[in-house]
C-alpha cells in the first residue's frame, strides 16, 4: 500500500467532454466513456459519468471544474471496470442502465417509480425527477467515501474507504453513523463492536436519529432530529463563494475535512482529521503486523520471524518464515526462542494472565508452555497469547511482547568445513547415497509406468537408464492431446506415480509441502534436497552433478542452481 499523500486526491485522467449549459438530461440521452462521457452541472463544477479507472472505466460523479478530477460518488464501486464500447442509458422506462456487456444490464439508479428527467446539480447531488418535478432518486441517498457541502450521513449509514487513491473499490475501514447517536470508526470486515473502533465523537445515547452533515461553509457537525448541534467537529466560516470543501474517508481509514480554493486553484488542503496519528486505524497492517510512523507517513513492520504474507499489501498481514510446531520438535532440530519487541501495544488475546517480577519470567513462562506463542509484559503482568496478534502498534508505553521464534540447529543448513566433522559427513553421505538410489528408483518407476501407458521415449531409454527393459513398441509421436486423452485413464496412476515429474512440478509451482503430505519439516531444506535430487535425476548424464558436487550442496557450501526446467518425457515425445 503506497504512503497516502494528503494533497493527492484522485487524480484519475478523465475524458471529459465539454458539453456545456444544459442541466436538465432527457429520457433517451446516453453516455458512452469515449464522445459523451459525462453530464455536466450548470457551472461546470460537477459532472455525473464515466471517468477512467484502472484499464478501464467506472461510472460516478466528479469535480470537473477543477485541475485536480476528484471522485465523489461512485456507482456499484466494487464492479469491474468496463471497456470503452459501454453505454449509459437513460432508458425510456425511467431508469438509468449501464451495458458493457452484449446482453448484460446493471442499473445505476433504479428509482422506484420511473423518472422523467435527470439533472447533475451544482451540489455535486445527481437527481432524478418525476413527472412533478419531485426529486425520486439522489446520489447524496447512496454515500460512498465522501459527503459535500450540504449532504448529511443519516443515522444507520456509513461510508466506506477505498483500497486506494486510485483504486475506487472498497476499502477495509468505515464510518458508521449509529441509530444510538454515535459516529464510529471501525475496520470493515469486523463486528461493530467498541473494542473494534478506533475512533468516536462521544454522543452515544444522544437520540436514534442522529446525522452527521457538512454545511456551505465547511462546518462540520452531529444534528439530532429536532434540530439541535450535539458536537461540532470543525466550526466552519469558510468562504462560501470560493471554496469548495468535502468531507471524505481515506483509504488510510482517517476521515478528512478538505478545502480547495477556486480561485487560486491549487491544490486540495487538509483542515481537519479524525486522528493524528496515522497507525490509529485498527487492521491497517494485518495480522502479526504492527503500524510505525516515520515522519508522521504509516509504515507496517512484521513481528520477528514473520514475513509479509503478500509483498506490498499491507492488510495482508505477516506469516512465519519458520515451520511452527506445536512445541520442541520430537528430533530436537528445532529449538525456540522468545525475540522481544517493545513498546508496542496489541489486542489483548491472553489465555492466561500471570504476576510476574521480570520480564525474563515472563519469557520462560511462554518457552515452557507448548501453547504459549507470544508474551506481553508490563507492571508486573505476564499474559500468555497465541497467535495471530492484531492491531498492533508502536506506543511511547514502556510494554514488551514477546515472539516464540524456531531456530533451526540441524547441521545441514550450516557451512561445514569439509573433512572437519565426520559424522555429518558421514550422514551427508548417507543421504547422497540414498538420494541416488531414490534417483535410480523414481527413473525405474517413470520407466514402467511410461511403458505401461504406451507413452515411451525413445531417448529416455537409450541413454542407459532403464537398461534392462525390452520395448517391443517402435517410436512414435504423440500429439498434447493424444498425450491428454492417452493419460487421462491412468490419470491417479501417472500423476503421482511418476515421482521425478510430480517433484519437478511441485519444486516449479512452489508447492513443496505436497510432497511431504502431512508431515512437518524445514521448508529450506526440503527445497535443498529436492534440488539435490532433480540435479541427481536430469536425463542428461553429463548434466549431473559429480558426487563431490553433490555432498557440497548439501552441506550448502555450494548454493545449488535452480535445475535446468523438466526435460520430461510429455515434451520430448
Ligand atoms: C452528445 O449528445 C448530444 C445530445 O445529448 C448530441 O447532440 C451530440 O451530437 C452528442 N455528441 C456526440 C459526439 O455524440
Ligand atoms: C442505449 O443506447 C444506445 C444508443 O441509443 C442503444 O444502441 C442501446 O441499445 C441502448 N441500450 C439500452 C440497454 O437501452
Ligand atoms: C464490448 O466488447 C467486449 C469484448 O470486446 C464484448 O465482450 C462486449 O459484449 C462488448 N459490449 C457491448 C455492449 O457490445
Ligand atoms: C435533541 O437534543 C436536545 C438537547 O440535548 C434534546 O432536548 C432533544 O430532546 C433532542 N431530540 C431528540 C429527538 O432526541
Ligand atoms: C431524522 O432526522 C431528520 C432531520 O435531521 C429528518 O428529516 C428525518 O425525518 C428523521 N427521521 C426519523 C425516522 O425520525
Ligand atoms: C456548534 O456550532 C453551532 C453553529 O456554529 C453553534 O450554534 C453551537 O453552539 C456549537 N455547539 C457547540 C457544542 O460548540
Ligand atoms: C468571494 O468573497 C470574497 C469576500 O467575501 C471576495 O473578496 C471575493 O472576490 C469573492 N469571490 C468571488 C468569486 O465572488
Ligand atoms: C484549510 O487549511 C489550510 C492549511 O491547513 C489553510 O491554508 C486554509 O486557509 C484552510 N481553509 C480554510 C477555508 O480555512
Ligand atoms: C525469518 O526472518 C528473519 C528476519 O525477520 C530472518 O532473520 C530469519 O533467518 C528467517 N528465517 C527463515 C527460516 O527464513
Ligand atoms: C490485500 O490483502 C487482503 C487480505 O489478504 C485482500 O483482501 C485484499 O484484496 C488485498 N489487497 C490488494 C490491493 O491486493
Amino acid at each position: 500500500m503506497a504512503t497516502i499523500s494528503l494533497f493527492l486526491l484522485l487524480p484519475a485522467i478523465f475524458t471529459v467532454e465539454a458539453q456545456q449549459g444544459e442541466s436538465v438530461v432527457k429520457i433517451g440521452s446516453f453516455l458512452t466513456p469515449t464522445t459523451n462521457s459525462s453530464w455536466l452541472s450548470r457551472s461546470g463544477l460537477y459532472a455525473f459519468g464515466f471517468y477512467k479507472q484502472a484499464n478501464g472505466y467506472a461510472v460516478g460523479v466528479f469535480l470537473a471544474g477543477i485541475p485536480e478530477k476528484t471522485v465523489v460518488w461512485i456507482a456499484n464501486r466494487d464492479d469491474p471496470p468496463v471497456l470503452a464500447n459501454a453505454t449509459l442509458n437513460f432508458t425510456t422506462d425511467g431508469r438509468l442502465i449501464m451495458q458493457s456487456v452484449q446482453g448484460k444490464k446493471m442499473f445505476i439508479a433504479n428509482p422506484p417509480e420511473p423518472a422523467t428527467s435527470a439533472s447533475m446539480l451544482d451540489s455535486g447531488n445527481f437527481v432524478l425527477h418525476n413527472s412533478d418535478k419531485k426529486i425520486i432518486w439522489q446520489s447524496f441517498d447512496y454515500p460512498t467515501n465522501t459527503i459535500l457541502q450540504g449532504q448529511c450521513l443519516s443515522a444507520g449509514t456509513s461510508l466506506r474507504s477505498s483500497v486506494s487513491e486510485f483504486d475506487q473499490s472498497t476499502g477495509i475501514f468505515q464510518l458508521v453513523m449509529q441509530t444510538d447517536g454515535n459516529l464510529v470508526q471501525y475496520p470493515l470486515l469486523l463486528e461493530l463492536k467498541a473494542e473494534y473502533a478506533y475512533w468516536s465523537s462521544n454522543t452515544n445515547g444522544q437520540g436514534n436519529n442522529v446525522s452527521l452533515c457538512l454545511d456551505d461553509d465547511g462546518h462540520l457537525y452531529l444534528l439530532n432530529s429536532t434540530g439541535t448541534y450535539l458536537s461540532n467537529l470543525t466550526q466552519g466560516g469558510y468562504p462560501r463563494n470560493n471554496t469548495v470543501c468535502l468531507m471524505r474517508i481515506d483509504a488510510d481509514g482517517i476521515f478528512r475535512l478538505y478545502s480547495h480554493n477556486l480561485e487560486k486553484n491549487g491544490n486540495w488542503l487538509v483542515n481537519w482529521s479524525s486522528s493524528d496519528n496515522k497507525c490509529d486505524p485498527k487492521g491497517l497492517c494485518g495480522l502479526n503486523g504492527f503500524c510505525t510512523t516515520i515522519d508522521r507517513e504509516s509504515n507496517c513492520l512484521c513481528l520477528p520471524g514473520f514475513a509479509r504474507v503478500h509483498q506490498g499489501n499491507w492488510s495482508s498481514g505477516c506469516e512465519r518464515n519458520f515451520t511452527a510446531e506445536s512445541c520442541e520438535s520430537r528430533d530436537g532440530s528445532v529449538k525456540y526462542t522468545m525475540v522481544a519487541v517493545s513498546n508496542t501495544v496489541w489486542e489483548d488475546s491472553s489465555f492466561s494472565i500471570l504476576s510476574l517480577l521480570s520480564n525474563e519470567n515472563c519469557q520462560a513462562a511462554c518457552l515452557e508452555d507448548c501453547n504459549c506463542e507470544a508474551a506481553t509484559y508490563k507492571d508486573g503482568t505476564c499474559r500468555k497469547q497465541k497467535l495471530p496478534l492484531r492491531f498492533g502498534k508502536v506506543t511511547s508505553d514502556t510494554n514488551m511482547v514477546f515472539i516464540k521464534v524456531g531456530v533451526s540447529t540441524t547441521s545441514i543448513n550450516k557451512i561445514v568445513p569439509i573433512g572437519q566433522d565426520k559424522e555429518s559427513r558421514k550422514g551427508i553421505l548417507i543421504i547422497g547415497i540414498s538420494l541416488a538410489a531414490f534417483g535410480f528408483i523414481m527413473s525405474l518407476i517413470s520407466g514402467i509406468a511410461i511403458y505401461k501407458n504406451r507413452v515411451w521415449a525413445y531417448k529416455r531409454l537409450s541413454n542407459g537408464k532403464n537398461v534392462g527393459f525390452r520395448m517391443d513398441v517402435s517410436p512414435q509421436s504423440f500429439t498434447y492431446s493424444d498425450l491428454e486423452k492417452m493419460t487421462n485413464s491412468f490419470k491417479e496412476e501417472l500423476e503421482e506415480a511418476i515421482l521425478e515429474e510430480w517433484a519437478n512440478f511441485c519444486f516449479e509451482a512452489r508447492e513443496l509441502g505436497k510432497l511431504v503430505g502431512d508431515e512437518e519439516v524445514d521448508k529450506r531444506q526440503l527445497e535443498r534436497m529436492v534440488k539435490v535430487g532433480l540435479w541427481c535425476v536430469l536425463d542428461e548424464p553429463s548434466l549431473r552433478p559429480s558426487m563431490r558436487k553433490v555432498l557440497l550442496m548439501l552441506e550448502g557450501t555450494v548454493d545449488i542452481p535452480i535445475p535446468p526446467s523438466s526435460t520430461c518425457f510429455l515434451s520430448k515425445v
